[in-house]
């Protein structure tokens, strides 16, 4: 139990008096990554709005390294360094790259050390750090997806939740974009990262869990990488 950096047990959510999580349970281990696959609409992003305090849980619980988290603000739970880059455009349109990334920064802790911070953004995404006083508005798909991840860095995070971080890039943004996110994982970053191509995600990811119905309907884990076959028959339930 104490081993897990996240513990989700039971949670139901929804919009309204809709349910759209039925009861989802899952726990994810200490050095693990996990890539999160399903169809469109069965509730990966509520699940993470659920996670991080924005939309509240009916009923179940989530332990954040052996903590419970559950509804509690989410200023408090990106403080603990469980942080979401949630799906789509989310920056400020009027404000540069460098202010949306200090905005990442808004908690004591990681507001102390932004400068070192930003430096190591700046580092993996070196387009941005040519672009820090370009205004997000004028910034392409790729690069303000890139500002959306710094934008979680800065907030020192210890578990990094990407909803969809590669919608509507380029195979070559992808590649450059898989090599960035490998390289926060190699500096100590666990991460969630859900994705409709297994494919971008089967060298980054060391268990996939698919998410179907509002529940984790199947998972397979692997070491070093997981054929695209077997995540191609998980999804399609031939395994
Ligand atoms: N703000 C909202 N108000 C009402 N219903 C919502 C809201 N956001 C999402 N939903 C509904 O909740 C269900 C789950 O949506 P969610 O965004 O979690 O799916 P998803 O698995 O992330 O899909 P996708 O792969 O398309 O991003 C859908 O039926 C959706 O229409
Ligand atoms: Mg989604």
């Amino acid at each position: 139990m104490s081993e897990l950096i996240l513990d989700v047990r039971g949670l139901n959510s929804g919009y309204g008096r809709v349910p759209v999580l039925h009861g989802i349970s899952f726990g994810v281990a200490s050095g693990e990554n996990v890539g999160l696959i399903g169809p469109n609409g069965h509730g990966k992003s509520t699940l993470f709005r659920t996670l991080s305090g924005l939309l509240r849980a009916w009923s179940g619980t989530i332990a954040f390294r052996g903590e419970d988290i559950t509804n509690h603000p989410p200023a408090e739970i990106v403080e603990r360094g469980l942080i979401h880059v949630p799906q789509g455009n989310t920056l400020f349109p009027d404000l540069t790259v460098q202010e949306n990334l200090w905005l990442g920064a808004f908690a004591k802790g990681p507001r102390a050390q932004r400068l070192r911070t930003v430096e190591r953004v700046f580092a993996l995404f070196p387009r941005l750090a040519e672009r820090r006083g370009q205004r997000c508005r004028t910034l392409s798909g790729g690069e303000r997806q890139m500002v959306a991840i710094g934008c979680g860095l800065m907030g020192l995070p210890k578990l990094l939740i990407l909803d969809e971080p590669t919608l509507g890039l380029s195979p070559k943004l992808k590649t450059e974009l898989r090599d960035a996110i490998a390289a926060i994982i190699a500096s100590g970053v666990q991460t969630i990262i859900v994705e409709q191509d297994p494919e971008f995600l089967h060298t980054l990811a060391t268990r996939f869990l698919l998410v179907s119905e509002g529940t984790v309907h199947a998972e397979i884990s692997g070491e070093g990488g997981l054929e695209h076959k077997r995540i191609v028959d998980m999804y399609f339930g031939h395994s």
